[in-house]
């Protein structure tokens, strides 16, 4: 080896040396944007949502606290395909329980059969007097023996739900 050639290495060397230091103390490198370009910050978890998800919290889905809830108006009064989603959805997360409320008599699923507390009758008297509110915040809370559906459902699935309880109650 050449002495120019050995000062060229000990030139690279002092080089690359002082850029890891600088690496060091540098607060980010300017590819290194993976924690910067987000909306939140410290403490959350910076990974994209997976497709058609939604944070717990993040306000689209914002529900308030129960006695709150309760006081809610119903921003799809009526409306068809709401009720009509609502139909969908009920066969799926309250039928099991409370039967199918569109039929007379009143029956209670499978499940509810069998339960500590049969379910009662939505169409009865007693909750149509219900305000949708109370209605929403039951879904979404529980009651005594109902499970709470919580997040499980958006808050428009809520109302979907809402809205088919009341049209089987003849409520529109
Ligand atoms: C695990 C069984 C179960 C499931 C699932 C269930 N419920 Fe219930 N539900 C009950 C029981 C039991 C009661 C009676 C609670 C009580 O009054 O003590 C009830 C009561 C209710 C009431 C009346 C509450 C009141 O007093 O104002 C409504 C409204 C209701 N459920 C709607 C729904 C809807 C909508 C779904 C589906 C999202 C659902 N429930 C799913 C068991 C269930």
């Amino acid at each position: 080896m050449k002495l120019a050639q050995v000062g060229m290495m000990k030139a690279l060397l002092v080089g690359s040396l002082a850029g890891l230091m600088a690496v060091g103390t540098a607060h980010a490198l300017p590819f290194n944007d993976d924690m910067v370009n987000v909306q939140k910050r410290t403490g959350t978890i910076m990974r994209q949502k997976a497709p058609g998800t939604v944070a717990v919290g993040s306000s689209e889905y914002y529900v308030p606290p129960r006695d709150e809830a309760e006081k809610l108006t119903n921003p799809l009064k009526g409306d068809v395909t709401s009720t009509a989603n609502g139909k969908r959805l009920f066969a799926v997360n309250c039928l099991p329980c409370h039967g199918d409320i569109s039929k007379k008599p009143y029956a209670p699923g499978a499940v509810g059969a069998k339960a500590l507390q049969v379910p009662p009758d939505l169409t009865s008297d007693m909750y149509k007097t219900r305000t949708d509110g109370s209605i929403f915040a039951t879904i979404h809370y529980g009651i005594r023996l109902m499970p709470g559906h919580g997040w499980k459902l958006s808050t428009t699935e809520h109302w979907d739900l809402v809205n088919y309880v009341r049209n089987s109650q003849g409520i529109k």
